[in-house]
């Protein structure tokens, strides 16, 4: 099976490959899944070579780790052994944490069940877990070696989950890809069907663009941060919002419509780009007006690792494919929560 697509993120080499189903790599590596991805997709794998961790991001912590690596120990998996992670952003997250850890590293493999996953957190070399309150702090670098994609994987995800993922695959089409803009406007109706040739080519263009810049800046020094884009205001919705009631993805989807909005404050984004990109996130269904209350906001964007002396830095679009990294006052950004208009 040769590679569909290749990167080499810090020095490691991640090979893509697109299947049709999903199933054991070699007898010698634990498979990692939570309920629902083992109920759906376990069926070849051994039980006693597999770790089922509970469904959601309640799995995202030491506890999942610590029985990855108990089993990985009692199974007396070497140093040439593998993990291999099917599921979700979770999953991907929690087996890239205990694959960097067994044996000072050892090899990762991983088989994204979700869109998300699909698009983003498969590939890069993130891992992590949330720790005393914090998403994400605690955590490692680990890229996969082997990305094992099936789209025929999606036909069974919620349709939320595939809408979260959505956000991000627009996100990306953003930053880097106009071309995958225009498919996303134009086959709508084909995305949202599932069709799973369509979705293959929308996940292969995201890697592309997620791929190329992490070569290039692997530990988010400088470019890596444009995939940021509607992240600082979506994360602090999420946190002020308790995690409940919006999905990463729809947050996602919000915040790019804020970075528009404060984009178009600065004179950065193109007013034409602006009203094009609302009504593509208003067609796919996404939430682009702002909650009550939310001018209480501000402290939840003052928290963001993302803040750089003093200034707010945020990601904005200024065309198709063509995003920017622009310091904003609090003004702004308060104008930016609290604008009706985006162009
Ligand atoms: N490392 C990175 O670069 C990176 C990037 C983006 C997001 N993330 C992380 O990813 C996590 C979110 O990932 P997610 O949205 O995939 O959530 P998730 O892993 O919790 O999956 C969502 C739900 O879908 C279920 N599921 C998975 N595949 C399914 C399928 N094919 N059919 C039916 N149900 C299925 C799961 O069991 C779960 O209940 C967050 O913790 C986030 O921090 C990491």
């Amino acid at each position: 099976m040769s590679a569909d697509l290749a990167f080499t993120i810090g020095g490691v080499r991640t090979e893509v490959r697109f299947v049709e189903r999903i199933e054991p790599l070699d007898p010698a590596s634990v498979a990692v899944f939570d309920t629902v991805t083992r109920r759906l997709f376990g069926g070849g794998f051994p039980a006693e070579r597999s770790v089922v961790l509970p469904a959601g991001e309640r799995s995202k912590r030491w506890r999942s780790v610590e029985a990855i690596l108990g089993r990985a120990a009692a199974l007396g998996l070497g140093r040439d052994g593998r993990l291999l992670g099917v599921g979700g952003g979770v999953v991907c997250d929690v087996t890239g944490l205990a694959a960097s850890l067994f044996m000072r590293g050892c090899d990762l493999a991983l088989s994204p069940t979700t869109l998300l996953a699909m698009v983003d957190a498969s590939l890069g070399g993130k891992t992590g877990i949330d720790f005393r309150g914090g998403k994400n702090l605690v955590g490692s670098f680990h890229p996969a070696s082997l990305v094992l994609v099936c789209p025929a994987a999606l036909a069974t995800l919620p349709d939320r989950e595939f809408h979260s993922g959505l956000a991000e695959a627009i996100k990306t089409a953003v930053i880097g890809d106009p071309a995958l803009l225009d498919l996303l406007e134009a086959r709508r109706e084909a995305v949202l069907a599932r069709d799973p040739g369509l979705l293959a080519e929308v996940v292969e263009r995201c890697l592309r663009v997620k791929g190329e810049i992490c070569e290039a800046d692997p530990r988010e020094e400088g470019r890596r941060m444009l995939l940021n884009l509607g992240h600082t205001f979506g994360h602090a919705l999420e946190s002020w919002t308790g995690f409940r009631g919006w999905t990463h993805g729809e947050a996602v989807a919000w915040g790019m419509g804020r970075a528009v909005a404060l984009g178009l404050a600065l004179g950065a984004t193109e007013p034409g780009f602006a009203r094009r990109l609302a009504a593509l996130l208003a067609a796919y269904g996404f939430r682009l007006e702002a909650p009550a209350g939310l001018r209480e906001l501000g402290p939840a964007l003052r928290l963001d690792k993302k803040r750089r002396a003093g200034t707010l830095q945020f990601v904005v679009p200024r065309g198709a494919g063509d995003v920017a990294v622009v310091s904003a006052a609090d003004g702004d950004v308060a104008g930016a929560l609290g604008a009706r208009e985006m162009g």
